[in-house]
C-alpha cells in the first residue's frame, strides 16, 4: 500500500492571530516572519482541522482573544491517492461545525473520513516530527516495529549454539515455543522437588546400609554353618530311624494286645457253644424230631465249632506273626541323640541370622543401586528442562537481537533500543530508547532533536509507504538537514519581517 497525501490549498479565519489567511503550498513551502507572527499557528490550524489538538496532540480552543470573531475556521484542501478531499472545521460560540467537500457532516462522520485515510499518531508523527517523542514508549515501540517482520525460526537457529538449535528444532516441529516454556517450567518445578526426594531416599538407604556391619565374614559363618547342620542332619538321620523302629515296636504291642483280648473271647464263644445241648423237638411245633433232623442239627453244630475253632487259630497264628516281628526289633533310646540335636540347633540360629544379614545388605545394595539409578534418571531430565528453558531464553534473547538489528538497519544516525535484559533473570524486555550519538532524545539539542525527528519520520513514511508533508518548524535553528520524503513545509524567524509564504514547485 503506497499513500500520498498533499496539502494544496489552506483556508484561516479567526484562529488565534490569524483573522483571514490563505496557504497555498508546493513541494516546498517557506513561512517566514519575525517572532509572534503566526508561523507556528500555521502548523497548529491543520492539527486542530483534523483533530482539535495542537501540533504535539493537546486539546485546542483557537478562539480569538485580542479581538471579536464570530467563528473560527479552518479548511484545508487535500490531495489523497489523487483525490482532492476538502475538509473544514468550524467552532461557532463553543460549537464545532464539520464539512466534508463543503458538506455539513457529524463529527462522527469526520472522525471516520479522516480514520480511514490514515492513523492519527502516523500522520501527526509524519507531519511534526516531535510528535513521535511525545507518545507513550510503548505506543513508539509498536509503531516502528509494525512492519517487521519478526525473524523466522530458522533465521535464529543460525545464530544460536548447534547443541541449542538442533534440540528446539526438533521440539518446535511439536510445540510452540511458548507452550515448550510452559511444560519444561512446569517440568522443572517438578523435577526439583523429585530430585530432591530422590536424593534423600539414597542417602537414607545408603545410611541404613553403613548400619549393617557384620564383623564374621559370610564365608566363614557359611562354612561354620554347613559344619553344623552336617552333624545336626547326621544325628537326626539316627533318630529319625529310632523314631520309626520304636513307633512300629508300639503298633505292634497294641496289636498283640487287642488280638490277646479276640482270643479270650472266641474261646468263650468255643465253650459256650460245647455246652449247648443238642435240640430234639421243633422250636415251633414242639413234636419230637425225627431221626434224620436230630442227625441235620448235630452235623449242623459240628460245622459251627468248626468254624470257631478256624477263626481262633486265624488270631493265635496271626498273633505269632506280630510276636515274631516284635522279636526281632529293638527299642532304642534316642533321647541323648535328639538333645544333642537340639543344642546344635541352638548353635545353628544365630549363625543363620548373621547370614540373613548379609541377604538384607544385598537387598539394601540392590535398593541403593535403583535409587542411585532413579536419581541420576531425575537430574537428567531436570537437565534436559533447565537446557531447553535456556535454550528458550537464548532464542528469544536471539530473536530480539536479531530484529534489533533489521529495525536498527533502518536507520543512520539514531540508535534504536527494543530490549533490556533483567538483571535478576537474564530474561529478555521490551523497552524503547531513541539515542543520537549516545545521547538520549531527551538531552538533545533543538537542532538535534529535529534532526532526530526528521531521520524518524522519514523511517516510519518509508516503512508504512505513506507519504504526507512535513513541518519543519524553527528551522533557522537547524543550518543543515536532509529533505524530509514528502511536502515539506519550513518555519524560520526572520527577523523584522512580517508574516510571508513562499511556496515552490520542484
Ligand atoms: N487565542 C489567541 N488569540 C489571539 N492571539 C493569540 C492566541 N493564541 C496565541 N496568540 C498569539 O499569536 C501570535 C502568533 O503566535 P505563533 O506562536 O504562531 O507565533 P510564531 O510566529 O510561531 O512565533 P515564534 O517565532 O516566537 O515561534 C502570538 O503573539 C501569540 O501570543
Ligand atoms: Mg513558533
Amino acid at each position: 500500500m503506497k499513500l500520498q497525501i498533499k496539502f494544496k490549498e489552506l483556508v484561516i479565519k479567526n484562529f488565534k492571530s490569524h483573522q483571514d489567511i490563505k496557504v497555498n503550498f508546493g513541494e516546498r513551502t517557506d513561512i517566514l516572519g519575525d517572532n509572534a507572527q503566526g508561523k507556528s499557528s500555521l502548523g497548529e490550524s491543520i492539527s486542530w482541522l483534523l483533530y482539535g489538538t495542537d501540533t504535539l496532540g493537546s486539546k485546542l480552543d483557537p478562539t480569538p482573544v485580542t479581538y471579536e470573531a464570530d467563528e473560527t475556521l479552518v479548511s484545508l484542501l487535500l490531495n489523497v491517492d489523487d483525490k482532492d478531499l476538502l475538509l473544514g472545521r468550524e467552532l461557532k460560540k463553543g460549537k464545532a461545525k464539520y464539512y466534508i467537500n463543503e458538506v455539513p457532516s457529524k463529527a462522527t462522520e469526520f472522525n471516520e473520513i479522516l480514520d480511514q485515510l490514515f492513523d492519527k499518531d502516523l500522520f501527526l508523527s509524519l507531519f511534526i516530527p516531535t510528535y513521535f517523542f511525545t507518545l507513550h514508549w510503548e505506543k513508539q515501540r509498536s509503531m516502528v516495529l509494525q512492519y517487521i517482520t519478526a525473524p523466522v525460526n530458522k533465521e535464529v537457529f543460525k545464530g544460536l549454539p548447534k547443541l541449542q538449535a538442533d534440540k528446539l528444532s526438533v521440539l518446535v516441529k511439536k510445540h510452540s515455543l511458548d507452550d515448550l516454556e510452559k511444560i519444561h517450567r512446569a517440568n522443572k518445578t517438578k523435577l526439583d522437588k523429585q530430585y530432591i526426594a530422590a536424593q534423600s531416599r539414597t542417602k537414607t538407604l545408603k545410611e541404613q546400609l553403613e548400619q549393617q556391619s557384620p564383623t564374621v565374614p559370610l564365608e566363614s559363618l557359611q562354612a561354620e554353618l554347613s559344619q553344623f547342620v552336617k552333624e545336626r542332619n547326621a544325628i537326626e538321620e539316627v533318630t529319625d530311624k529310632a523314631q520309626t523302629t520304636n513307633h512300629r515296636i508300639n503298633m505292634l504291642q497294641t496289636q498283640i494286645n487287642a488280638m490277646m483280648q479276640d482270643r479270650e473271647y472266641i474261646k468263650k464263644q468255643y465253650e459256650s457253644l460245647k455246652a449247648e445241648e443238642l435240640q430234639d423237638t421243633c422250636r415251633v411245633c414242639k413234636q419230637p424230631l425225627k431221626d434224620e433232623s436230630i442227625e441235620a442239627v448235630k452235623t449242623e453244630k459240628e460245622q459251627r465249632v468248626g468254624q470257631v475253632k478256624e477263626k481262633f487259630q486265624d488270631v493265635v497264628n496271626k498273633r505269632k506273626a506280630l510276636e515274631e516281628e516284635l522279636n526281632k526289633l529293638e527299642s532304642v533310646d534316642v533321647s541323648e541323640q535328639l538333645e544333642k540335636a537340639r543344642a546344635l540347633q541352638e548353635k545353628i540360629n544365630p549363625i543363620e541370622y548373621e547370614i540373613s544379614k548379609y541377604k538384607q545388605i544385598k537387598t539394601l545394595e540392590e535398593q541403593v543401586n535403583s535409587a542411585e539409578t532413579s536419581e541420576k534418571e531425575t537430574l537428567n531430565s531436570l537437565n534436559n528442562s533447565i537446557f531447553i528453558i535456556d535454550a528458550i531464553k537464548d532464542f528469544h534473547a536471539k530473536e530480539a537481537e536479531l530484529q534489533a538489528e533489521k529495525v536498527q538497519g533502518l536507520f543512520e544516525n539514531l540508535s534504536i533500543k527494543l530490549f533490556e535484559t533483567v538483571k535478576t533473570t537474564g530474561e529478555m524486555k521490551p523497552t524503547f530508547e531513541i539515542q543520537m550519538d549516545g545521547k538520549d532524545y531527551r538531552k538533545l539539542s533543538l537542532s538535534e532533536s529535529i534532526r532526530a525527528g526528521l531521520e524518524l519520520r522519514d523511517v516510519l513514511s518509508q516503512q508504512s509507504e505513506i507519504i504526507a508533508p512535513c513541518f519543519v518548524d524553527n528551522a533557522e535553528s537547524i543550518t543543515k538537514f536532509k529533505e524530509p520524503n514528502g511536502q515539506l513545509i519550513l518555519s524560520r524567524v526572520v527577523a523584522g519581517q512580517e508574516l510571508t509564504i513562499e511556496s515552490e514547485e520542484k
